[in-house]
């Protein structure tokens, strides 16, 4: 897929076309995955967040937010949760934060997670930009994935989203690191920011090529209400957002082939069935939602989060029948490694 090639389908919207491209990346998908789906039971063990990010709910600046941090045992009592469940691998995810106490309670979960689920389960991270030497105590510590949008690798528009000390270099030097110590790195962008061209896009497409990421996570983005882009995001259009999400799974799919691609939790919040949507168009994994109900209202990265008041019980089920209606499996008990990373791993 060349950049034009990429830029025209983000902008074409005849209906057969669509299905053309969905139907080229979900043979795509199939042929490196079969028709299985891989989740990890994301755990949204704290809001506090030092970044004030304009997009983000939960940034520093919004007073409005009760924070919150789980403890580990809290963290733990998720994993067994996830674990039972069949779901494979867990995503320790939080705000950013890069005091001590932070960087030694990630590492302490991170051990209490393997020890108590026998090394069985897959851990990755999503803790933000950090130091090589957190980076590395973590993997060290067990943490095999690591998360870090880039959330647009357009140096300008990623600028005009961020406060003044939020560094685009720094994020990509972060990436590269993540890399060179070893973990299976996973990036991804958001799609339908206020003034974000289709060209932008498909850069996004050809930087997750450059870096050689394993993982994609990347969804549509959603106004909330309590932060500074809110203003500029009055022309939200809900339903041009939702299938510019489903289109860049399709092309990134066709671009990479055999990374692991996340259909987004941003996609259900537009669209009941939006995730199962994203597996049809390419997508791999899903990341159902396993923190603690009385939690999740206080991690609202965007309006609309689905879920909000279900038992992780109840969203296994109720995926489980979803993606079988697509004639989908979910793959239980398995961690689901990113194919790319072993293939790049094997070669050096
Ligand atoms: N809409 C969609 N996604 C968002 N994120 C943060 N705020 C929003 C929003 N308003 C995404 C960012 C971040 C991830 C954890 O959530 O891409 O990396
Ligand atoms: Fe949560 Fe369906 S996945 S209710």
């Amino acid at each position: 897929m060349d950049r034009s090639a990429i830029v025209a389908a983000l902008s074409d919207d005849d209906p057969d076309q669509l299905k053309q491209l969905r139907c080229r990346a979900y043979e795509v998908k199939v042929r490196h995955f079969g028709r299985t789906v891989h989740l990890r039971g994301l755990i949204e063990f704290s809001n506090r967040c030092v970044k004030s990010c304009f997009y983000c709910g939960i940034r520093r600046d919004n007073s409005a937010v009760d924070r919150f941090s789980m403890t580990v045992d809290e963290i733990v009592q998720c994993a067994l949760n996830s674990h039972r469940l069949g779901y494979g691998s867990v995503v320790l995810q939080s705000g950013e934060r890069r005091d001590s106490d932070f960087v030694a309670f990630v590492d302490e979960a991170v051990r209490a997670v393997l020890k108590a689920s026998g090394g069985e389960l897959g851990v990755t991270l999503s803790c933000g930009e950090q130091s090589t030497d957190t980076y590395a105590r973590w993997r060290a510590a067990g943490a095999k994935r690591y998360l870090l949008r880039i959330e647009t690798s357009d140096p300008r528009l990623y600028a005009a989203l961020h406060p003044a000390d939020h560094s685009f270099a720094d994020r990509v030097r972060c990436l590269w690191e993540l890399k060179t110590i070893g973990y299976q790195v996973g990036t991804g962008v958001m799609i339908g920011l206020p003034g974000q061209t289709a060209e932008q896009l498909a850069d996004d497409i050809l930087f997750f090529g450059e870096l050689d990421v394993d993982m994609i996570g990347m969804g549509p983005y959603i106004p909330h209400g309590e932060t500074p882009l809110a203003a500029s995001a009055v022309n939200f259009d809900k339903a041009r957002n939702f299938q510019l999400g489903l289109k860049m799974i399709a092309l990134t799919r066709l671009a990479l082939g055999d990374v692991n691609i996340a259909a987004a939790t941003a996609l259900q919040a537009l669209d009941p069935s939006g995730r199962e949507k994203g597996v049809r168009f390419g997508a791999n994994i899903i990341m159902p939602n396993v923190t603690p109900t009385v939690h999740r209202q206080r991690y609202q990265l965007y309006e609309g989060k689905p879920c909000l008041t279900d038992e992780p019980d109840a969203c296994g089920n109720c995926l489980d029948a979803r993606l079988r209606a697509v004639g989908e499996r979910v793959a239980l008990n398995e961690q689901g490694d990113s194919p790319h990373f072993v293939r790049r791993t094997e070669k050096t």
